[in-house]
């Protein structure tokens, strides 16, 4: 059964790595700032691609030289940034390709400063997954390579966004986005709830001083090299690559090699101590112990352990198995009071070996509770927004979270359903055509400013089919009559609707003669047509008089 369920895994692996573009099924690798189109990356094979179509704003820059050189082979991505100068935030926009809700994935943000602005100051921001804070970015030094991580599912299959958000300590940049569709059957790094965000994912003794990745790591996990000092005895087997594996996959050239505590030095205990001080405080971390057993034991030798984080017994006695891997989870509730969290592998009175470690990840759970706007919604204020090429800085989701709301938008927020769309201003914005019917797709409009631009052709009358309308400002436009019916009915009952006098002018047969605003006024009166809206519409009264004083 267990081996069936394998096979099984590993097919389902085998398959993904079949995709197009010498990327398995799903991964989207994007090297932000990266100048050329698309390339092939040397250690995992991936086609990266450069950024342009993903984000609208910010500028390619290219860290210097000095920190260039220090590159890795497998660290191109790290060469250039995108870094945004403008605005509080920006995003790209990915879409999950895999294409249905359900499927997991693991999202990796990668930075490295490299002083690419020649100021000396590595900056911090904040980083959010779509509507959710994910974590903050601290870069501290110009050659640290910070990578922000977590396995998560989704909210749509239609788009992901991932946002920088400057919080007034540098400008925000990142260099590089990758994506990975985590197709394992929920098998693996599940949580009760919520998504996995990476703490630490390291590599003891390891046998390159190098971080392993793909093609080693099917899921192209980052494996840190975890270099211990002399209280540590690095060991390790000779005995090949052929280090069973379990359904967290760890590459062999991870599991060959593991860490010893030095009895000499300290006593038969390992101790890991984790220093969570600069990241956000989580509630309930999740570690995850990859061990096998990678000395030939004699007859009369025994290695057996427990597990404990900040004394409490997690785990054991273990006894690991000669070239078989086992992953053991442990959680743990936050620190101890010295802010830090204590881990020991201790040995058990009847092991004549101490404990050993192969990998270690640790990760912390977060809920991400946001609501995303209405996806109705959503598609329509898209739809506009590439009909009328808007230039404002309309990005990430529409109305969440509400500090970062569209410029122009304005939003409903009710408790546990999705933001909707209210109002959208878009006076003096430049637009030109005429006027789209993906407005009447905003369902839950109230209030509409389209006025001070180019709009031309006749007001349509599906603007009438907005039910919920109470605003309607077409002034200032190039349009013309005549005003649907259905449109005059509504203002008759309660909508407030500002039009030029030449809208108006169209509604019977117009003035044929040389026609000016106030002719059209003229006709209007004539045909009695202010005064019947006196009553009901105060301000459509304010607007027309305005327009032809
Ligand atoms: C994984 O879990 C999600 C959410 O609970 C579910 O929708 C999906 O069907 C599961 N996938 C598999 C393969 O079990
Ligand atoms: C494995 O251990 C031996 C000594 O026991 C050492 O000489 C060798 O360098 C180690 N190899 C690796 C890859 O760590
Ligand atoms: C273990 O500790 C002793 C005493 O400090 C030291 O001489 C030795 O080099 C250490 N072993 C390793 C592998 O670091
Ligand atoms: C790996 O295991 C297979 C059998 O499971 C064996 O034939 C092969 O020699 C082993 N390779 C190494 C390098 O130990
Ligand atoms: C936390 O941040 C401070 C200030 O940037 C830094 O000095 C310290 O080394 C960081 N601590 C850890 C554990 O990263
Ligand atoms: C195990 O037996 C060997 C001899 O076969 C001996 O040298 C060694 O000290 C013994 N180890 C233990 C822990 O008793
Ligand atoms: C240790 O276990 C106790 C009892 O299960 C629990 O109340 C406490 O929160 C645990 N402490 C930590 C640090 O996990
Ligand atoms: C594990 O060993 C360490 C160091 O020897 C000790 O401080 C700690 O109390 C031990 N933990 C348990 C649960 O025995
Ligand atoms: C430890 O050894 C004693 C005696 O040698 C034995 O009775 C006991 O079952 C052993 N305990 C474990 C956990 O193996
Ligand atoms: C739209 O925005 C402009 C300023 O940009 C403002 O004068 C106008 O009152 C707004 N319209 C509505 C309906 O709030
Ligand atoms: C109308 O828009 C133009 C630019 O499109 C702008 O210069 C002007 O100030 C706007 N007028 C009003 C009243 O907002
Ligand atoms: C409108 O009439 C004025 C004089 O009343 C004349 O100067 C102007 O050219 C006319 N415009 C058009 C478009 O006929």
């Amino acid at each position: 059964m267990v081996l069936s369920k394998y096979f099984l895994f590993a097919t389902l692996l085998m398959a993904l790595v079949q995709g197009d573009d010498n990327n398995p099924t799903g991964f989207l690798s994007i090297d932000c700032g990266s100048l050329d189109s698309s390339y092939v990356d040397e250690t995992t094979g991936f086609t990266y691609h450069s950024d342009e179509g993903f984000t609208e704003t910010g500028e390619n820059r290219e860290i210097v030289n000095a920190y260039k050189v220090q590159l890795q082979t497998n660290e191109r991505q790290f060469r250039n940034v995108r870094s945004f100068p403008e605005g509080i935030r920006n995003c790209y926009t990915l879409k999950p390709t895999l294409g249905d809700q359900g499927t997991r994935y693991m999202i990796r943000a990668r930075f490295m400063y490299g002083n690419y602005d020649n100021e000396n100051l590595a900056p911090t921001f904040d980083l959010y997954l779509g509507v959710d804070f994910w974590d903050t970015v601290l870069t501290q030094h110009a050659w640290n390579r910070v990578n922000k991580e977590i396995i998560f599912f989704p909210k749509s299959d239609d788009h992901l966004y991932v946002c920088l958000v400057n919080t007034g300590h540098g400008f925000p940049f990142i260099s590089a986005l990758e994506l990975r569709p985590w197709v394992d059957g929920n098998q693996t790094y599940v949580s009760k709830s919520g998504s996995l965000g990476l703490f630490q994912r390291s590599d003891l003794n390891p046998a390159i001083d190098q971080v392993m990745r793909y093609k080693e790591d099917v899921y192209d996990r980052l494996w840190s090299p975890l270099t211990g000092d002399n209280r540590f005895v690095p060991i390790n087997t000779t005995k090949g690559n052929n280090i069973t594996k379990n359904i967290y996959q760890l590459p062999s050239p991870i599991m060959r090699t593991a860490y010893e505590p030095n009895i000499t030095i300290h006593d038969d205990n390992l101790g890991i101590l984790i220093d969570p001080s600069n990241s956000s405080a989580p509630l309930l971390y999740y570690f995850y112990f990859h061990f096998a057993e990678i000395q030939e034991l004699r007859k009369n030798e025994s290695r057996e352990f427990t597990i404990s984080i900040n004394g409490n017994l997690t785990h054991g006695p273990l006894v690991p198995i000669y070239l078989v891997t086992n992953t053991v989870i442990s959680t743990s509730g936050g620190t101890n009071s010295d802010g830090k969290i204590h881990v020991w592998l201790n040995r058990t009175q009847n092991s004549t070996k101490p404990p050993l470690l192969n990998a270690l990840e640790v990760y912390w759970l977060t809920e991400f509770t946001q609501q995303e706007t209405n996806q109705a919604d959503v598609n329509a204020i898209q739809n506009i927004k590439s009909a009328y090429q808007v230039t404002k800085n309309w990005q990430g989701d529409p109305c969440a979270p509400k500090a970062f709301l569209w410029d122009g938008l304005g939003c409903s927020y009710g408790g546990n359903s999705s933001p909707r769309i209210i109002s959208l201003n878009l006076s003096s914005s430049g637009l030109n055509g005429v006027i789209s019917p993906y407005f009447s797709d905003l369902t839950m409009l109230q209030a509409l400013d389209l006025s001070n631009n180019s709009l031309s052709g006749t007001v349509p009358e599906f603007l009438a089919n907005l039910s919920s309308l109470r605003i309607l400002n077409l002034k200032k436009n190039k349009l013309e009559g005549p005003l649907p019916s259905a449109l005059l009915e509504r203002s008759n009952d309660g909508l407030s609707l500002s039009v030029d006098a030449n809208v108006m002018g169209n509604l019977t047969p117009p003035p044929t003669t040389n026609q000016t605003s106030s002719s059209a006024e003229d006709w209007c009166r004539k045909n009695k047509f202010v005064v019947s809206l006196v009553a009901s519409v105060e301000a459509f009264l304010l607007q027309f008089v305005l327009s032809t004083s």
